[in-house]
């Protein structure tokens, strides 16, 4: 169990932006040294050079986690400049939206690969070390939408669903190791998870008429990232395996075990608990 971040070396895949930066700010704040993984270059650069000039000990490293030898060179770029690696935050992701019946195969390759196969690289690539080291902890970021499900987002459900069963395997798997897992599933988080289609794929064609509500909502009711970043820690600290920010992420997922008892057909959870307005990503 890691108590003491101060020292501790911390890696953050999709760290330039939301969720990952502010949980960037957060391990440097506990006096953590950080590695920023990202795929985008430009956005990566000016968050570096920011939390430099503020005397943050960090890394920037441009990295496509869809690319196992992406991930290790970010292994080896970790280890040559900090000597060690503690925390792995599998945070990088997107969230296309729209029906499955009008989505394509490039949507989703793209969102299976960063989703899923991006966290897999990163446990294929660190688990040994932190296993060998008998020390460590890895949070994955999945979703409250890994938990439940809506008629708008089935293909970031199916990526979600894969990262929390993926992350209840592994922490059985690391049992007793010194390795920690976490699962992060958060409801709404106000960032540009609804302008993710800046970082896809030719052939991925968004619908702003879909996007453009949700991004609405998103910045209206979604909570700082700052709070989820501290839930994080939290986790770590504590070697926590769930971490849900909000009430309403365990009274959906008991709607699909109400409805598995009673042999039911699936319920619209998040429909019956706020009107019919999306609540994740
Ligand atoms: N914002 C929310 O409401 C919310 C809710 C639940 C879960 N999440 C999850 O939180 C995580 C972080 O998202 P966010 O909300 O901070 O959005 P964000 O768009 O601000 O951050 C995602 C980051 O991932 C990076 N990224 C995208 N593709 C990549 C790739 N192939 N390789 C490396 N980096 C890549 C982006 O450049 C960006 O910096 C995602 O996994 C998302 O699914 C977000």
């Amino acid at each position: 169990m890691i108590n003491d971040l101060a020292g501790k070396v911390a890696v953050v895949t999709g760290g330039a932006s939301g969720i990952g930066l502010a949980l960037v700010e957060a391990f440097v704040e506990a006096g953590a040294r950080v590695v920023v993984a990202d795929i985008e270059e430009p956005v990566l650069a000016r968050e570096i050079a920011r939390l430099d000039a503020a005397g943050a000990d960090v890394l920037g490293v441009v990295c496509d986690v869809r690319e196992l030898d992406h991930v290790e060179a970010l292994a080896a770029r970790t280890i040559e400049n900090f000597g060690a690696v503690h925390v792995v935050c599998n945070n990088a992701g997107v969230a296309p939206v729209g029906p499955m019946i009008e989505s394509n195969a490039t949507e989703w390759r793209w969102v299976l690969d960063v989703n899923v196969l991006g966290v897999a690289n990163c446990i294929m690539v660190f688990g040994p070390t932190l296993v060998a080291q008998g020390e460590g902890h890895i949070v994955n970021t999945a979703s409250g939408a890994g938990l439940a499900t809506t008629a708008f987002l089935g293909l970031y459900h199916a990526s979600k669903h894969a990262v929390v069963g993926l992350s209840e395997a592994l922490y059985k798997e690391l049992a007793d190791t010194g390795v920690g897992v976490s699962v992060l599933c958060p409801e709404l988080v106000d960032t540009p998870i609804f302008e993710s289609e800046r970082n896809a794929p030719d052939g991925v064609d968004q619908n702003t008429e879909v996007l453009s509500p949700l991004r609405e909502v998103i910045a209206a009711v979604g909570i700082p990232a700052a709070q989820v970043a501290a839930d994080v820690l939290d986790a770590v600290r504590s070697d926590r395996f769930w971490i849900l920010t909000h009430p309403e992420t365990v009274a959906h997922a008991r709607a699909r075990i109400d409805d598995l008892e009673a042999g039911r057909n699936p319920t619209d959870a998040y429909a019956a608990s706020r009107g019919s307005e999306p609540t994740e990503a």
